[in-house]
């Protein structure tokens, strides 16, 4: 009998080891290292090397190269489409992660459910009963959609094979199994061999591959990072739980850019794609309330009016509470020493709380200025008024700094119905004929004496 051959890896960072030790020399991790086995007959996945397959290929002159736009196959989800640049691109891997229950397997069903091609959904989580409860909430008038419970993929290749279907789902990645490999599904080499022999079938066919993977609780897809790699494009679905909205966004895309973003809202129905978030994300309230400060950011390529809302009280212990969601708490703790110590205001003895509303969380900058404002105006408990909004950023010395693209910030503001957006001096503006008023500060004492 031939020997089992075995090897080490990192089950956080994938690195292979040829023994066990206790650190992995790559992420420094604990404990990570298992031992796995790996052995290979003689290879028969999605057929083996056939003469096709071993074409070599000769070098082209770039000018011969044939350019014409790769045709995209429409999903008829307009958040999806935009994301991926455009629609799926055929033969192309597309990797989509999320956290456990945040929608991954709602969203490429009910894309499934919608595409006129043939699709094959293969399950190895859930059974076809399921899956069938599932979509009848989302679309049950669908005869192009097949569903598929099975974790091997020789027997999930056997079935392509027999139904030719125009896109493949597979839920998920961690499920699959290959037999030419003996460790447990899950495992870096399982990953790793089953994603190979995916990826050979999507270039060799040319039908796309939309994988589903989970994450790790740090955040990043669960396997070797080699997994990011070897796909073409690595999809995130995040948001939180609690809450109804859900973004997608791009981490890595081999046909376009990483800059778009999609936006849904869980319904009792599945996921609805949301057109023009702002209007969700800002309540319409009749009465002006302290504490409240609207903020144009950008989501990547999109401008997204967002709520914030402060808090400010004195602290009833003897150390201050600060607290944070969806917001930096880092970022908050110095927006508080830059409001102390440049504009003179007292909030070293008081708790503040700070809220983005519609459970997002903001990295861009310019939320910054509106963090400032609806924190004085909870402090001095005066309301702002209903129709300004803010795009600025503050820096250390109390500044108030440019931000990028602040002109399309500014048209979605106007869009919307604001009267007055605050923005910094140094953003050089050159739109014409608006209605909005520009209010050009520099200073956070300027905002200061504007809501004081
Ligand atoms: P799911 O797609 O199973 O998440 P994942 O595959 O990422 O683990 O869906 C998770 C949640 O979505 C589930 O808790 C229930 C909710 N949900 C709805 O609110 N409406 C719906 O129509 C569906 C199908 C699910
Ligand atoms: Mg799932």
């Amino acid at each position: 009998m031939a020997k089992v051959k075995t090897t080490f890896f990192c089950q956080n960072c994938g690195t292979q080891f040829a023994k066990w030790q206790g650190q992995c020399n790559a992420c420094k991790e604990w404990n990570t290292i298992v031992e796995e086995v790996i052995q290979k007959p003689e290879k028969n996945d999605w057929k083996t090397p056939t003469a096709k397959a071993s074409k070599a290929s000769i070098p082209l002159r770039i000018n011969e190269i044939d350019s014409t736009k790769e045709a995209r196959l429409n999903t008829f989800d307009g958040e999806f489409n935009r994301v991926l640049g455009g629609g799926i691109v055929p033969g192309s891997l597309t990797l989509l992660g999320g956290e456990p229950g945040i929608g991954k397997s709602t969203l490429l069903l009910q894309i499934s459910l919608k595409l006129p091609y043939k699709t094959l959904y293969v399950s190895g989580e859930e059974s076809q009963k399921q899956i069938k409860m599932r979509a009848e909430r989302i679309n049950p008038n669908n005869s192009n959609c097949y569903i598929l419970t099975e974790t091997k993929t020789q027997n999930i290749f056997k079935q392509i094979e027999a139904l030719e279907p125009d896109i493949v789902v597979i839920d998920s990645i961690q499920t699959l199994h290959s037999d030419f490999i003996e460790s447990s599904s899950g495992s870096i080499s399982q990953i790793k061999e089953c994603t190979t022999e995916l990826i050979k079938f999507a270039k060799e066919t040319s039908t796309p591959v939309l994988l589903i993977g989970h994450i790790t609780k740090d955040g990043n897809i669960a396997g070797p990072k080699i997994l990011e790699h070897m796909v073409d494009t690595v999809l995130q679905f995040e948001g939180d739980r609690n809450h109804v909205f859900r973004i997608l966004r791009a981490h890595k895309n081999r046909f376009g850019s990483t800059n778009e973003l999609g936006i849904y809202e869980m319904q009792g129905s599945g996921l609805r794609e949301v057109s023009n978030p702002s209007e969700i994300l800002i309540s319409k309230k009749d009465e002006e309330l302290s504490g409240n400060a609207v903020a144009a950011t950008l989501e990547g390529m999109r401008p997204l009016m967002i709520e914030v809302q402060a808090l400010v009280s004195t602290a009833v212990y003897g150390t201050p509470q600060r607290s944070a969601t969806g917001f930096n708490a880092k970022r908050l703790n110095m927006l508080l020493a830059v409001l102390e110590k440049r504009a003179g205001f007292r909030l070293g003895a008081k708790d503040v709380f700070l809220n983005i509303t519609g459970g997002i969380n903001v990295d861009d900058p310019a939320i910054d200025l509106a963090v400032v404002a609806a924190i004085l105006s909870s402090n001095e408990d005066v309301s702002l008024q209903k129709d300004i909004c803010f795009a600025a950023e503050v820096g250390l010395s109390g500044e108030i700094r440019p931000v990028q693209r602040v002109e399309q910030r500014i048209l979605e503001a106007e869009k919307l119905g604001f009267s007055t957006i605050f923005v910094s001096k140094y953003n050089k503006i050159s739109l014409k004929n608006i209605a909005i008023q520009i209010q050009l500060i520099s200073k956070i004492d300027d905002l200061a004496t504007y809501i004081v």
